[in-house]
């Protein structure tokens, strides 16, 4: 398989001046043209002001370093009051934990944070391992199908129907309001969704879960460990405003469904077009949990973070003024050589895997990085043992987005073993 092609409407980024570089212009994910602007910024303006863009003026911060350093200072580098490029625009005045410091954020991070506790993972590794024999049992071996629709999409939704103990049957309208969480031209560039459809799908996300959140008041919150239940019996989340229901509830959605369903896409494209490491794979499947790390670098599913700078403040030579916005990319941050050797490559028993930085770092650093790697490695361990191969046999369909790094079709055909 080869890189996808660069549309004839992207330049090529060293034939326009440093300061027309917009890495908010979500086609350029669309095209996956945008690995060699992040090398360009990296090389020549690490630190880098676009004054112009559909969003307005923001710096993009392109270093391994230099992100952790905004990272870790929620002091000066603030998540309020969005943590995305685009600023809310619609009337839905979303509120959530990644989007708050402290100490509002601590307590709301507390009160979810035992869902996804290890011992709580413990207990529901045998669910998880159980869903994906049968997912995987249940594919036409030989023909060609969707890996997206079929695996990746399958797969994280039962797993958040189970965290949020959601109806079952209903498991894919999760799928829906996490992509309608994402896809907004203004939030992050996808023009294939209208504002209307948006705040419909969000307003009807809102009433399901204000049924469920009524029942599971009068539930033992020491024998139910769902997101509901705990959030609606935890001090700091119990008398939340519907906003601010809304906005956790899609934070929690989004956060474990997006990210690991493209990991796990991911995964499979990147052994398809490095045959090596396949091999290796196939020699020696101890790798996984490498392997599992190695994948979430390579294709850093949330590929930006935004703060907004308190004060002035100087970062790696440059000026940024209080009330600018601060975008971290962790898809080129991930790929920088001065911190990462061979960066470009895939390499699945790669020596400290985990040194990346897809989960960020700091206050708000990924709380479900461990259930995240855990669904891939159970997925990696089953997949081994059915099949030779999961060819991958079109060209993927990207996603148009600055923020998620998406597949978003992706036909396969299974070998058997
Ligand atoms: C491969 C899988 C995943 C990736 C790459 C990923 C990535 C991230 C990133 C980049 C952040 C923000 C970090 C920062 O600002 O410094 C984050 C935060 C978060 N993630 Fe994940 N995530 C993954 C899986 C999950 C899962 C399975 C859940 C479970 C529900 C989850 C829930 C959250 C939550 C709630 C936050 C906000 C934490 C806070 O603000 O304190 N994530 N994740």
């Amino acid at each position: 398989m080869n890189q996808a092609l660069k549309s004839p409407a992207i330049p090529d980024p060293y034939s326009i001046p440093l300061e027309s570089i917009d890495m908010s212009d979500s086609s350029l994910y669309e095209a996956g043209a945008h690995w060699d602007y992040f090398a360009r910024l990296r090389k020549e303006a690490p630190v880098h002001y676009c004054a112009n863009s559909q969003f307005g003026p923001y710096w993009s911060v392109t270093k391994y370093e230099d992100i952790m350093a905004v990272d870790v200072n929620f002091e000066l580098f603030s998540s309020f009051p969005s943590i995305v490029i685009g600023d809310n625009q619609d009337d839905l005045e979303l509120e959530n934990f990644i989007s708050m410091d402290p100490p509002k954020h601590d307590g709301q991070r507390k009160a979810v944070v035992g869902a996804v506790s290890p011992s709580n993972l413990m207990k529901i590794e045998p669910l998880i391992r159980q869903r994906v024999q049968d997912i995987l049992d249940s594919l036409p071996v030989g023909e060609t199908f969707d890996w997206v629709d079929r695996v990746s999409i399958e797969l994280t939704t039962q797993m958040l129907a189970t965290l949020f103990d959601f109806p079952f049957e209903k498991r894919r309208k999760l799928t829906y309001w996490s992509d309608m969480t994402t896809a907004s031209p203004g939030v992050a560039g996808d023009d294939s969704v209208s504002e209307e459809e948006r705040k419909a799908a969000l307003t009807d996300c809102l009433n399901e879960f204000t049924v469920l959140w009524n029942e599971r008041v009068n539930k033992d919150p020491s024998e139910n460990f769902d997101f509901i239940t705990m959030m609606a019996h935890a001090e700091a989340t119990r008398n939340m405003k519907p906003m601010e229901f809304l906005g956790n509830l899609v934070l929690l959605i989004v956060g474990g469904n997006d990210t690991t369903r493209n990991s796990i896409s991911g995964g499979v494209l990147a052994l398809n077009r490095n045959p090596a490491e396949y091999d290796k794979l196939r020699a020696d499947p101890s790798v996984i949990p490498k392997m599992v790390s190695e994948i979430i670098r390579y294709q850093t599913p949330l590929m930006h973070m935004r703060r907004l700078a308190t004060a002035d403040t100087v970062l790696n030579g440059q000026h940024i003024k209080k009330n600018d916005k601060v975008v971290m990319w962790y898809i080129s941050g991930n790929r920088d050589g001065d911190k990462i050797e061979n960066p470009d490559q895939f390499i699945i028993d790669r020596k400290n895997p985990r040194n990346h930085l897809s989960f960020g770092f700091g206050i708000h650093r990924c709380m479900g990085n461990r259930l995240g790697e855990m669904q891939l490695r159970i997925l990696w361990e089953e997949i081994m043992l059915r099949f030779s191969m999961v060819e991958v046999v079109e060209e993927p369909t990207l996603l148009k987005s600055n923020f998620v790094a998406g597949i978003t079709r992706m036909p396969v055909r299974l070998h058997p073993l």
